[in-house]
């Protein structure tokens, strides 16, 4: 691939969970390589992510990988102008493994080095793929963080809200294990809900009416498994119908919060335009859909990263770290790897 003297590249690599990934990024939005593995065969039969396997998993590919995406890319080192990586929050065995691989490439090689916070590498992965602009109302929610903000800037958010107990994936990812439909959850309870019927299982949409933009998810897991149980022997059709009334609120209870997020966001910022969610259940179709048709109804525009660039990923990491780069918010190699990192405490350089 051409690049003019002056494109910037990033490389940027992701180990924070149980996919390790590497992507390379220019500053003009081209994604020259992006390799993801995920470690979903080490994790399967546990039905749920292990810590010190991923953590030596990531060990085993990480350098593997950051060599493809170089190769993907037709690039070497010396074509990169900085690396990013993913500094937290997350499990500290894989964070640790990405962030000294990072700090080891940048020492030898003399590039800039840029911790990023995960949860800024969602948010901002829509600025790589959409014209969206500052400030912006972002639902991200993952498997760890369900959360609203408005983001103002690089490394400046304002969190109007948050889960109060579980996160929304993570209430996928539980109501799967109750289901007995493999892991990973979210995905598998996603097609299975399309052939349900979301009327079959009344269950709470637990902040529903109330003030503020909190969520919560952990009622709602509670009333899957008291159906489950009431119901003794499920058939798969009987799956597949919890699977449609779950999800079904669980977009309610997002639709009710953003609702008040929304208003909010328009107060402080009547001339705002756009809205967008991120995140691994930002994959999911149906919140896809309610967040779109929520936006329209308000005047906002309604924006998304790709379905592959939702799921953990090298290229927002990259991405976030350009960003980053560009304002010359570079890191020490004093940096500590975080495993909780709260994304409203950004500002600046994240010493
Ligand atoms: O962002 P992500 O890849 O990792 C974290 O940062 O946590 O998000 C993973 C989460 C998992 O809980 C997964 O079940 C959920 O995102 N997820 C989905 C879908 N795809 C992934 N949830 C609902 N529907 C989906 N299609
Ligand atoms: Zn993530």
């Amino acid at each position: 691939m051409y690049n003019t003297p002056m494109t910037k590249i990033v490389l940027g690599i992701e180990s924070s969970c149980d996919e390790t990934a590497c992507a390379l990024v220019t500053d003009d939005r081209q994604v020259l390589s992006s390799v993801v593995w995920s470690q979903y065969d080490e994790h399967c039969r546990f039905g749920g992510v292990v810590p010190e396997i991923a953590a030596r998993a990531h060990l085993e590919k990480c350098d593997i990988l950051i060599q493809e995406a170089l190769n993907k890319a037709g690039k070497t080192f010396s074509d990169v102008d900085a690396i990013a990586v993913a500094g937290g929050p997350g499990l500290i065995g894989g964070v640790l493994v990405g962030v000294m691989t990072a700090k080891a490439i940048a020492f030898c090689r003399n590039l800039p080095f840029i911790a990023v916070n995960h949860l800024e590498g969602h948010s901002l992965t829509v600025r790589l793929s959409h014209d969206v602009q500052f400030p912006y109302l972002l639902l991200l929610t993952s498997g760890g963080h369900c959360q609203v903000l408005i983001v103002k800037g690089v490394g400046q958010y304002e969190r109007l809200g948050g889960t109060i107990d579980d996160s929304a994936g993570e209430a996928f990812d539980k109501v799967a294990k109750m289901l007995d439909i493999g892991y990973p959850g979210g995905p598998n309870l996603e097609k299975r809900a399309a052939l349900g019927n979301p009327k079959s299982y009344a269950f709470p949409i637990p902040m529903k009416g109330r003030p503020g933009c909190d969520f919560s998810f952990s009622g709602l897991k509670t009333a899957v498994r008291v159906a489950i149980e009431k119901k003794g022997s499920l058939t798969e059709q009987d799956k597949n119908d919890m699977c449609a009334a779950f999800q079904y609120a669980v977009v309610e209870e997002m639709k009710d919060r953003l609702k008040h997020a929304i208003a909010v966001f328009q107060e402080r910022y009547p001339s705002a335009k756009d809205m967008v969610v991120a995140g691994g259940v930002a994959a999911n179709q149906s919140v896809r859909k309610m967040i779109g048709t929520l936006a329209d109804k308000n005047n906002l525009i309604f924006s998304a990263p790709p379905i592959a660039l939702c799921t953990d990923n090298g290229v927002m990491i990259a991405w976030a770290g350009m960003e980053r780069f560009r304002l010359g918010l570079t890191d020490s190699f004093d940096f500590k790897a975080r495993p909780r990192w709260p994304l409203d405490t950004l500002s600046g350089g994240n010493k």
